[in-house]
């Protein structure tokens, strides 16, 4: 049974594993569930849309397995088309597929509801916002891209971000707008205020000796 975002509207923390610990990762996701995280941002890269590799099916399904967290998949791969079965068989619950390598989005995401996951398209911050206005209706989540794919611990692009006001008005209030790239205690109010709600948080979280204290100045910085 896949598990289903929370409710557009909220604003919610998804830590990218990206930057953790790999050979402890059962204990890193478990200390930013305790601290009331629904959502893990798992990044998928090729080597090939991306200058870099990470995890495949294999690492997804043992996750799975540690965790009732919404898996939450950003495909940075040359063929979602191929891969991305792989990864719902192996336990996400939600995929992210770049509008850059998709000939037919609108039919990729109804073959991916088909499957039984939410469906989100994302933009590389060179891409313009209007690539992706068609579809934004389809989609369960917008994934908004704040750095240049491929790598955690990058700056924050303002003026990718400000692509969220625009995708926001084509969105409406019930598809999630998620923020992937330089997201911390400085730049989450700024992004909440373009109107993005799902805010990942790679170096920011993980990259901190206390991943819970991360989390709640991300929080204490939207209040
Ligand atoms: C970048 C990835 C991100 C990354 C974010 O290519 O898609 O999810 O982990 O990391 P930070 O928050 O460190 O910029
Ligand atoms: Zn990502």
């Amino acid at each position: 049974m896949k598990r289903r975002l929370p409710k557009a509207g909220t604003v919610q923390i998804a830590p990218s594993i990206l930057s953790a610990d790999f050979a402890n990762l059962a204990s890193e996701i478990e200390q930013v569930v305790s601290s009331g995280i629904e959502i893990i941002h798992l990044d998928v890269m090729d080597g090939h849309f991306v200058p870099n590799i990470t995890i495949g099916p294999p690492v997804v399904k043992w996750i799975r397995k540690c965790t009732d967290a919404v898996l939450d998949t950003h495909l940075m791969i040359t063929d979602p088309g191929t891969y991305a079965e792989r990864f719902i068989d192996a336990g996400s619950d939600h995929i992210t597929f770049h509008i850059e390598t998709v000939g037919q989005p609108a039919a990729f995401i109804e073959h991916l509801r088909s499957l039984g996951v939410t469906v989100g398209v994302t933009l590389n911050p060179e891409t313009p916002a209007q690539a992706v206005r068609d579809i934004v209706p389809l989609c369960d989540m917008v994934l908004v891209m704040t750095v240049h794919p491929g790598f955690g611990g990058q700056s924050f692009i303002d003026e990718a971000a400000r692509k969220c006001l625009q995708i926001r008005k084509w969105a409406g209030p019930d598809v999630r707008i998620e923020v992937d790239g330089g997201i911390d205690s400085e730049t989450a109010p700024v992004v909440v205020k373009y109107g993005a709600d799902t805010l990942v948080a790679g170096n920011a979280i993980f990259g901190r000796t206390d991943r819970q204290a991360a989390i709640l100045a991300i929080r204490d910085a939207l209040t």
